[in-house]
């Protein structure tokens, strides 16, 4: 890989006048510095190189766009729009996204480390038919008339129905892998359902979210009604959590901290929503369709360099055709192009900061040390950047901490199966149970297994299959709610039943 010092040059000249602009808070449809006027660097992760800072919100500004959340929801223009006008603006903002679809996938590659193009055709284009889903719904959002007996009651005659009502000012809580489709999935359901919200992108990848901010001003949504506070977890996202006029909070990010806002979110019986962690299982039958199935495992998790909730990192494969696909996804890691994110030919961009590559560089040397033999990878790449070869572990145990913990890495640990009885107890060998794919041509094998998988998504023939109508969330360690479908607006709603004598 050729080290190159500054990836600014390949910008485009929307994103470079975005990056030298100052990035600021949206506060009540204002940009405004922090209360504390200070800032912090947003950090190439292939270069280490600082190319630009944004505000550093705290307590005092998520404070501020807190109340102006309270505001808009309360009273103004917000919640006197009908459904179709709430609708018409979420499609106003995807035609947005789309309008500005090439800095924004530019940004996103800058900030996140991923490659452009995935970027581009991925995130970006995922983000504005998101976005186009949920315009769909605030016109759907029904409750239901019901006809109840209230036997104790002997000469009534009754009305009864329930309404769903916005739950009101939501936190939304965001981590850094897909950070702009990441703030789709939180702001767009709120918003469809006349929720307002307070946005905090992680503190790695600020920019395009505060671009979806000035995108949202443009589609023309009332101030107050979006606000995107930057800032660091424990300050500005604790403020979030802790907010007397926050009405829900909603997060993506690790189990650790999920744990932790869900404890503190209960003090005082906020909503809460959680998707987090996984160590999603990937199973290869000898009868399955090879040829797809080996390029499907590696991309499980070499996708997005490994940095997906949904990630495949433990790989089952049957004893016979074992040796056939683990060297099959350590050809296809190898020939993977390491590069730059904004170069359009990479496949494999840095990991998204520093922090990361070292952390997911502990877990490559607690496998080798611990006797994981990699087929591929095992190093970091070039002297500067977050760069981590693709890699894979055979010789693997099931009790190692490379197999056990959520690794948010280019990193699978394939194990083989000798007793096809088995495969539930080892997909499932897991605190976690948020994705797992199934690669087989048996059908029957596969309906009667799918049953058995403690997972709030299941793929078949196929992996990271994501859709705006599928709901997507986790059992055990990987979450609490159902994000996406129809399901996410048990999330965003109250349901009120009303009862009338008549
Ligand atoms: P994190 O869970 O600390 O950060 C996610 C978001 O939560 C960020 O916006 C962060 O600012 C915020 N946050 C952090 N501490 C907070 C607090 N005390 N109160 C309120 N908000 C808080 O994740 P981090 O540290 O970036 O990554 C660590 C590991 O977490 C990764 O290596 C990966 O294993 C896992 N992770 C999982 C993700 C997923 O989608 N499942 C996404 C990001 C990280
Ligand atoms: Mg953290």
């Amino acid at each position: 890989m050729d080290a190159i010092s500054d990836q600014r040059a390949r910008l485009g000249d929307a994103a470079k006048k975005f990056i030298s602009q100052p990035k600021k808070l949206l506060i009540d449809g204002l940009w405004v510095e922090a209360a504390s006027g200070k800032t912090f660097a947003v950090i190439d992760p292939a270069t280490n190189k600082e190319v630009g800072r944004v505000a550093e919100g705290d307590k005092a500004d998520v404070d501020k766009a807190a109340k102006a959340a309270r505001r808009a929801f309360e009273s103004g223009e917000w919640p006197s729009l009908r459904p179709m006008q709430r609708e018409r603006l979420l499609h106003k903002l995807a035609d947005l996204v789309e309008a500005n679809a090439d800095e924004l996938a530019q940004l996103e590659s800058l900030d996140n480390g991923k490659p452009v193009m995935m970027a581009r055709h991925g995130d970006v284009v995922m983000t504005a038919e998101f976005l186009r889903y949920m315009a769909g719904w605030a016109t759907k959002i029904e409750g239901s008339t019901i006809d109840v007996s209230l036997s104790y009651v002997p000469q009534g005659q009754f009305f009864a129905y329930t309404r769903k009502e916005p739950v009101g000012v939501c936190g939304q809580i965001i981590p850094w892998n897909f950070p702009l489709l990441m703030a789709a999935w939180k702001i767009g359901p709120a918003l469809a359902a006349g929720c307002t919200v307070v946005l905090k992108p992680a503190e790695q990848t600020p920019l395009t979210a505060l671009r979806l901010g000035e995108l949202a001003m443009e589609a023309g949504f009332p101030k107050g009604v979006v606000n995107v506070i930057t800032g660091f977890g424990p300050t500005a996202g604790g403020a979030l959590v802790e907010h007397p006029e926050v009405d829900k909070i909603a997060f993506t990010g690790s189990t650790e901290i999920g744990k932790l806002i869900g404890v503190n979110a209960m003090k005082n019986l906020k909503r809460v929503s959680l998707e987090l962690g996984g160590k999603s299982p990937v199973v290869v039958m000898a009868d399955a369709d090879l040829e797809q199935a080996i390029p499907g495992a590696a991309m499980a998790i070499y996708f997005n360099q490994g940095q997906v909730c949904t990630a495949g990192s433990r790989l089952f494969v049957e004893r016979k055709v074992f040796d056939k696909v683990t060297e099959g996804i350590a050809a296809f890691a190898k020939q993977m192009k390491v590069g730059p994110g904004l170069d359009p030919s990479t496949q494999v961009g840095p990991l998204v900061s520093q922090e990361q590559q070292e952390r997911v560089l502990r877990y490559i040397q607690s496998g080798f040390s611990e006797g994981a033999k990699a087929l591929a990878g095992g190093k970091k790449v070039g002297a500067t950047g977050c760069f981590v070869e693709p890699t894979i572990f055979v010789d693997v145990k099931p009790d190692m901490k490379m197999v056990r913990e959520e690794i948010f890495g280019p990193v699978v640990c394939a194990q083989a199966i000798d007793d096809v009885s088995q495969i539930p107890a080892m997909a499932n060998d897991t605190i976690y149970g948020l994705g797992a794919s199934v690669w087989s041509t048996n059908l029957n094998f596969v309906h009667r297994l799918i049953p058995k998988i403690k997972a709030g998504t299941v793929w078949v023939n196929g992996h990271n299959l994501l859709d705006p109508a599928l709901p997507f969330g986790g059992y055990k360690n990987s979450g609490i709610g159902r994000e996406m479908g129809r399901a996410v607006f048990d999330l965003y709603t109250e349901t009120k039943s009303v009862c009338m004598t008549v």
